[in-house]
């Protein structure tokens, strides 16, 4: 990589205002950004130089930090954008609180909504260039608190369609890592997740313990899909202490392969139900090649687990909701090989977030569940649930259906007899409900 100037020798340098945007254009159309430097923001000219329209391809080289201090939109239609050093987002929490983007999903905020179709965005390789979200401090924030308002997503995909997001990291997120809604047709290949808690008051689990905990990086999912069609998610490794990778309401056609969850919550379907106004399908998902282990300050918690609503409205979404209806159908996990598990495969029934006592609910969930196969999994189980194993959990007034067990090898520690539960649920079959 040759040096570069601080002021381009070749192409566009634009003056706006009192901005100067320094990145050097060669004849291809490849355009090289490199940072304003001394902590300066950089997000002002790395949209305008993806708004060039001389610029096909946009480089941000290694071994350069990127400083954004702003919330970002970028439409990189037609174009390809190499991220191979990093974007580093600020720690000015009061800033992302106020001016972070919403998505259309339980009020949620990102920092980065990235849209069109026909792009690559690239790092460049496995663990090399991407996204620092700089999340400990939003770690510290929520610290013991579930769903804290204000954190903005690291990426949202939005709107976009026939593209590719290849050998990119998201370390730090500072909530979700990734969120793809209204798509099509992405793949997200070659994908490296981190959030690792590094502040010493997060308190030190009882290496004894059965239960590791979440070590404070609660709500760092992997990635969430929503109203999307045709995703492709291969060869992932996350870290974080929530869902690996989550299907929302409209997932369909999903494919899911190799993938290593370190810590996590596993695959979570759903949660769906939530808002009585949106139909929630989650249909033809197919995950296959797992591996999942804990750390030592993270448990796993689950290996699958299905999150559905109550079927009344208890308060209004975010954190409250309930009363909607969907359908989760042909979903495959096959291949799957982890250990301790705290319990691999359930599903919540009476979900909510609300402070009202909803068990007397758990019977009104109306999302039907039906024909998910599980395929070789091998495993064993931390003992947190004793012996269970299994928890088809299902609600009267929508019983779940055709739940097929393959090749199951997964133990539960000895002393405990491994247990099956399953509650309004027909035609359960490679396991035996109800005994071990
Ligand atoms: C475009 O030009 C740049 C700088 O000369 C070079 O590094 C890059 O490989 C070229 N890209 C293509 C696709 O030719
Ligand atoms: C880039 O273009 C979009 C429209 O596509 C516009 O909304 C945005 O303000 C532009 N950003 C910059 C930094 O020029
Ligand atoms: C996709 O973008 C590339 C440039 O990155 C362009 O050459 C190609 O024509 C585009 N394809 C379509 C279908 O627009
Ligand atoms: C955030 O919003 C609050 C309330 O509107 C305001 O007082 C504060 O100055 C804002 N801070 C930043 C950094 O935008
Ligand atoms: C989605 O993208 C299409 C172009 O593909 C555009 O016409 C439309 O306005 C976009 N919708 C939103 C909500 O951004
Ligand atoms: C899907 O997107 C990829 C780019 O990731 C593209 O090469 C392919 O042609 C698209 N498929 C369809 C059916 O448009
Ligand atoms: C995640 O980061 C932590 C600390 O920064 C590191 O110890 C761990 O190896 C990383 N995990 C992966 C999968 O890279
Ligand atoms: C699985 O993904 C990891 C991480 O990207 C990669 O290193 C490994 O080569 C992949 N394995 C296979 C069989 O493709
Ligand atoms: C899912 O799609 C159906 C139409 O097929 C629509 O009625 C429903 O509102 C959508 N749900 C969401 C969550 O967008
Ligand atoms: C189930 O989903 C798979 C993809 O995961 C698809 O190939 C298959 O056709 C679907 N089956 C039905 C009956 O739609
Ligand atoms: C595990 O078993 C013990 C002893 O029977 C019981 O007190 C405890 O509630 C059980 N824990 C769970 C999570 O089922
Ligand atoms: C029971 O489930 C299996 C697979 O899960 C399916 O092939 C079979 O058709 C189901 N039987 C009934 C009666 O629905």
């Amino acid at each position: 990589m040759k040096p570069f100037s601080l002021l381009p020798a070749l192409g566009a340098c634009s003056l706006l205002t009192n901005a100067v945007f320094a990145w050097e254009k060669s004849a291809n159309g490849t355009c090289t950004l490199i940072p304003h430097g001394s902590g300066r923001d950089d997000s002002q000219q790395f949209q305008e130089v993806i708004n060039a329209t001389e610029c096909t391809t946009i480089v941000l080289p290694q071994p350069y930090t990127y400083s954004i201090q702003q919330r970002l939109y970028t439409d990189i239609t037609n174009k390809n954008l190499h991220v191979y050093g990093r974007l580093l987002f600020s720690d000015d929490l009061e800033y992302w609180i106020n001016n972070s983007w919403m998505t259309d999903f339980q009020n949620l905020l990102t920092a980065w909504i990235l849209t069109g179709s026909n792009w690559t965005l690239s790092g460049g390789g496995f663990a090399q260039g991407g996204i620092d979200g700089n999340g400990q401090p939003w770690y510290t924030r929520a610290a013991g608190v579930v769903n804290q308002p204000g954190r903005p997503m690291s990426l949202y995909i939005f709107n976009a369609s026939d593209s590719l997001v290849k050998d990119f990291s998201v370390v730090q997120p500072q909530f979700w890592a990734f969120f793809v809604s209204q798509s099509h047709n992405i793949t997200l290949d070659g994908v490296l997740v981190n959030a690792t808690n590094h502040d010493p008051a997060a308190p030190v689990p009882d290496p004894n313990a059965v239960s590791h905990g979440y070590s404070w990086v609660i709500n760092t999912d992997g990635i969430d899909t929503y109203r999307s069609d045709s995703i492709n998610i291969q060869n992932w490794v996350v870290q974080n202490g929530e869902d690996c990778v989550s299907f929302k309401g409209n997932s369909t056609n999903i494919n899911v392969r190799n993938i290593t969850c370190i810590g996590s919550r596993g695959f979570a379907v759903g949660s769906v139900g939530q808002y009585p106004d949106r139909f929630d399908n989650i249909i033809n998902v197919s995950v296959k090649d797992v591996t999942m282990h804990p750390t030592p300050n993270v448990s796993l918690t689950g290996v699958v687990y299905f999150k559905n609503w109550i079927g009344e409205e208890i308060g209004t979404p975010p954190n409250g909701g309930g009363g909607g209806s969907g359908h989760v159908s042909n979903l495959t996990f096959e291949n799957f090989a982890f250990q301790e598990a705290d319990q691999p495969v359930y599903i919540q029934t009476c979900l909510t977030y609300s402070d009202i006592d909803t068990t007397n609910l758990c019977n009104t969930s109306k999302v039907l569940m039906e024909d998910v196969t599980f395929i070789n999994f091998q495993g064993n189980s931390s003992g947190t649930y004793n012996g269970t194993l299994v928890d088809l959990n299902c609600s009267s007034s929508t019983p779940c259906r055709n739940f097929n067990f393959i090749d199951w090898s997964v133990t539960a520690p000895e002393q405990f007899e491994p247990v099956y539960d399953c509650i309004n649920a027909e035609n359960i079959t490679g396991i035996t409900c109800g005994s071990s």
